[in-house]
């Protein structure tokens, strides 16, 4: 059996020797442990390369029941999640780990993308995610962070799988954590634009050729050719992307 060193109780052991950490505050630890048991980031956390903390709020809940949200003032209709649990959980956190990023997931934050990851994965601090359950969380809390990122425009109904977005996209950018790091330079986003196609064998398949130049063996062809493919990609399916870039 392999080690697994990121789903342990929350008794403040650090775990593995990651390049990379990541504490995720949420309601649902469990969520992460099935998500990222296997794939690039269940490897990473084998070889340590990474490390994953998940703090349960529930623990920081008020009273007997532990609560952590409340009816709104105003009224309407939901649940809001209480500034209290929030703030003891990311404060106990914070202070076990100085330097780290307070990152809330919510979709009224800064949209997530591949420079932001990259940004991220340099800087090497740790992150820390804190994950809402969506009706809503006391506006007070965004005091209480260093940044509020979104991974799109919809709404999920928590932050959890938002926090696993990030992990996997910034997790795969850390060094030794992918098999070939050139890939890195070569995919979609990696160089501000989509990628080129690709194709494997077989060199024909119903009726579609893979293209002449591919089979060719002038790289200097090759290349020139993806270039000029990966361009019109980008100004076809993207031109959002095209436009930052010119
Ligand atoms: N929580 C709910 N929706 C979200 C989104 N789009 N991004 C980040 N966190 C969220």
């Amino acid at each position: 059996m392999l080690k697994r060193v990121w789903w342990k109780d929350d008794a403040g052991n650090r775990f593995g020797a990651g390049l990379m950490e990541f504490h995720v505050i949420t309601l649902f630890p469990e969520m992460f442990e099935s998500t990222f048991r296997g794939g690039i980031i269940g490897r990473a956390l084998e070889q340590a390369k990474i490390t994953i903390r998940t703090h349960p709020l529930r623990p920081f809940g008020l009273g007997n029941y532990k609560q952590v949200d409340d009816t709104p003032y105003g009224g309407g209709s939901g649940m809001v999640m209480r500034v209290e649990p929030l703030a003891a959980a990311i404060e106990t956190v914070a202070s076990a780990n100085p330097g780290i990023r307070k990152i809330l997931l919510t979709p009224q934050g800064e949209v997530m993308n591949q420079s932001m990851a990259r940004e991220f994965a340099n800087r090497g601090a740790p992150l820390m995610l804190i994950a809402g359950r969506y009706e809503g969380i006391d506006e007070r809390v965004r005091s209480l962070v260093d940044q509020e990122l979104s991974i799109g425009d919809y709404v999920l109904s928590g932050g959890e799988i938002a926090a696993m977005v990030i992990i996997e996209t910034v997790g795969r950018l850390i060094p030794g954590v992918l098999g070939n790091p050139d890939s890195l330079n070569e995919e979609s986003f990696g160089s501000g634009s989509l990628e080129y196609p690709q194709y494997t064998r077989p060199e024909e398949f119903r009726g579609m050729r893979v293209p002449e130049v591919l089979l060719s063996g002038n790289h200097a062809r090759i290349q020139k050719w993806r270039e000029a493919q990966a361009r019109e990609r980008t100004a076809h399916r993207r031109p959002d992307l095209a436009e930052r870039k010119s």
